[in-house]
């Protein structure tokens, strides 16, 4: 197959944006880092898993090379967490140093999942007998002749047979019901609606491939109390040889774009460290909907739809307003100057109006995120994101969304250094050659 040109303009463009700063090669060290090793297999981090976080050796990474593994305190901020790889690694790290970390997350569904695990590390030891507890009662409603489970959600995907056997389908909304029913406490209550919800794709032939979530014909789903069975003795297991940590987290379900509607601005951070959605059109809101619908997160489509809206603008999925902040600052010339090559470059097909509205709505988010972060940076602190690029158009359309290069010149607009452009592994596939196609790790001082 030929590989395909990007466009050359756009290209060109990159150059000359990457040349002002330093970008190294941080293959070797960031390479296993921007994707999720080690997570399936680490306790708290196994209990839901999200193919789009980062490692759980991220953040003990990073502090290394930013030499801030000696601080007596540190208080990290984590705008976009997840299943809250950053939160629980930092409470991992609480031995050494006192932590406080703050994550913010828009998806319930994930927030929920991210506010469990930071829950449980920190309720210790002491919960893993709740649990034991309350499986116990769950298991004896689960299995009696009493009548009940959950309503089916309004979700069509939920009553397509060849996505959900039936059976399979009642099963999963009586485990719903049974926990429902059980006379146990929120905290426990929460921790299992997170083991019942992470059983419902392998208990259907639905599989997130990174992209959408698609049918899968051959996949042979499981039964789901079994799944749900050993989801819980996870959480036993990891709970009950959890250390005491002394460190404090927790996840708000929120806007991460702009932290000072949820921080003090008072509250200073040594570390602030997201991984964005990426520009490539993923909806978190599509992929992880069936589990947000299971655990009653959205009733009606509008719900549904309104989540969407609540997003970062890094997917089409529905139109946002084409209102742009950046256009009535004193930054829109420079921002225009940023992106009117990559505009230019858009094809005038169907799609151009969507892009061309995620490339100014992207840089939009991201404006306005690097100026509340850097409201509330300590004065030695730093910023570190991880962010992918992406290939968009075909053939003589094709051209590179450079997310690592676009972001880097908006956080200097808003009075951050661009300390260093790691790059972290090439996305190089059968399609283009060009280089900008990569993921990134970038850290950023506050100017
Ligand atoms: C790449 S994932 C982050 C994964 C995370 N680093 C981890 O290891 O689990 C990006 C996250 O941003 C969330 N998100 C999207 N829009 C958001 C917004 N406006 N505010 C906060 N989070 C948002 C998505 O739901 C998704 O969980």
């Amino acid at each position: 197959m030929n590989m395909i040109n990007a466009n050359p303009s756009v290209e060109a463009h990159y150059e000359a944006l990457e040349a002002q700063w330093n970008s190294v090669n941080g293959s070797l060290q960031f390479e296993r880092l921007v994707v999720p090793t080690g997570n399936s297999d680490s306790p708290f981090h196994r209990w839901f898993h999200l193919k789009e976080a980062f490692s759980r050796d991220l953040l003990p990474t990073m502090l290394k090379q930013l030499s801030f593994e000696g601080m007596p305190e540190l208080k990290v901020l984590d705008c976009f967490a997840g299943g809250g790889t950053t939160l629980v690694s930092a409470l991992e790290l609480s031995s050494q140093v006192r932590v406080s970390a703050t994550g913010i997350e828009r998806n319930p569904f994930l927030h929920h999942v991210s506010s469990s695990k930071v829950m449980a590390l920190q309720a210790g030891p002491a919960l893993a007998q709740q649990l034991r507890r309350a499986y116990a009662k769950i298991e004896r409603l689960y299995t009696s002749d009493t009548p009940f489970v959950a309503d089916t959600p309004a979700l069509s995907t939920f009553s397509n047979e060849a996505y959900f056997p039936p059976v399979l389908l009642t099963s999963l909304l009586r485990i719903k019901a049974a926990i429902e029913h059980c006379d146990v406490s929120t905290p426990t209550r929460d921790l299992l609606l997170t083991a019942a919800a992470s059983c419902v794709e392998s208990s259907s032939r639905l599989r997130r491939d990174g992209r959408a979530l698609r049918y899968a014909s051959e996949r042979q789903p499981r039964e789901p109390w079994v799944e749900f069975s050993i989801r819980v003795q996870q959480m036993i297991e990891d709970t009950e040889s959890s250390l005491s940590t002394t460190g404090f987290a927790s996840v708000i379900l929120g806007d991460g774009r702009r932290p000072l509607q949820h921080i003090d601005e008072s509250d200073k951070k040594d570390l602030v460290v997201f991984s964005p959605p990426y520009p490539n059109n993923i909806d978190y809101t599509e992929i992880y909907k069936t589990e947000a619908w299971y655990l009653g997160f959205y009733e009606d489509a509008d719900q549904f739809r309104s989540q969407r809206f609540r997003t970062l603008r890094s997917h089409p999925s529905v139109r946002f307003s084409d209102e742009y902040d950046y256009e009535s600052s004193g930054d829109a010339e420079a921002v225009h100057e940023l992106l009117k090559p990559i505009l230019d470059a858009v094809p005038e097909d169907r799609y151009a109006t969507g892009r061309r509205q995620l490339i100014k709505g992207y840089a939009d988010d991201m404006l306005t995120l690097f100026r509340h972060c850097r409201k509330i940076i300590s004065s030695e602190g730093r910023l570190v994101y991880v962010v992918g690029n992406s290939a968009h158009g075909s053939g003589n359309g094709l051209f590179v969304i450079a997310a690592d290069l676009i972001m880097a010149r908006l956080a200097e607009l808003a009075n951050w250094h661009v300390e260093e452009i790691s790059v972290a592994r090439s996305l190089r596939r059968r399609v283009t050659n060009s280089h900008f196609l990569r993921e990134s790790v970038v850290t950023l001082s506050p100017s």
